[in-house]
C-alpha cells in the first residue's frame, strides 16, 4: 500500500466512525470536510454543490469562499455532472471553460454522487493551489469515503428539497 492509499485508509476509517452517529445529510457533509480539509495539507478548498432545480449550487464546504452558484454548463463540476464521470484535473489552466472562483486553485477533482434513480444529486470537489495535486488514488479514496454517505438520509434529503 502507498503512503497515500494509507492516508486515505486511515481518513475513511476515523470518517467511518465519525458517521456511524445518527444524524442528518447535511451534518455528513459537513463532517466530510472538516475531517479531509484539516487532514490534507494539499488541500486548497473542499466542498459540495448540489445540483438543484437545473442550477449548481454551493453546499456544505471548508475553505476561501466560493462561488454559490456554477453558471450552466460551464466549469469542471457542471462537466462531471452532465458525464457522470469523476473529472481529475492537473492544470485548471488548461480546462476550458474552466470557473476560477479563487484564482489560487491550481488542479481540480470532482466527483458525483447519484441518488437512488441514478441521478447525480450533488458533486464533491476538491481544489488544491498546488498544480497536478489529485491522481486516481484521491479518486478512489474519496469515492470509497463517500460511499459512507447514508444512503437514506440523501434520498430523504433530495426528495425533501426537491432537487
Ligand atoms: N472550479 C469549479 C468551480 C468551483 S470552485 O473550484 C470551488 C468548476 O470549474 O466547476
Amino acid at each position: 500500500m502507498s503512503k497515500k492509499e494509507a492516508k486515505y485508509q486511515r481518513l475513511f476509517s476515523q470518517l467511518e466512525a465519525l458517521l456511524s452517529k445518527e444524524t442528518s445529510f447535511i451534518s455528513q457533509l459537513a463532517t466530510i470536510n472538516a475531517v479531509l480539509y484539516h487532514k490534507n495539507p494539499g488541500y486548497f478548498w473542499i466542498g459540495f454543490y448540489f445540483v438543484q432545480n437545473g442550477r449548481l449550487l454551493v453546499g456544505p464546504y471548508q475553505g476561501p469562499v466560493a462561488c454559490q452558484e456554477l453558471e450552466y454548463p460551464k466549469g469542471v463540476c457542471w462537466a462531471s455532472v452532465l458525464s457522470k464521470e469523476e473529472i481529475i484535473v492537473k492544470d485548471v489552466e488548461s480546462f476550458p471553460d474552466h470557473i476560477a472562483c479563487d484564482s489560487r486553485s491550481k488542479s481540480e477533482l470532482v466527483i458525483p454522487m447519484v441518488n437512488e434513480a441514478n441521478e447525480v444529486v450533488a458533486v464533491l470537489d476538491v481544489d488544491s493551489d498546488k498544480l497536478n495535486n489529485f491522481d486516481k488514488t484521491d479518486a478512489a479514496g474519496l469515492t470509497r469515503i463517500l460511499s459512507l454517505i447514508n444512503t437514506k438520509l440523501l434520498n430523504d434529503y433530495v426528495k425533501a428539497n426537491k432537487f
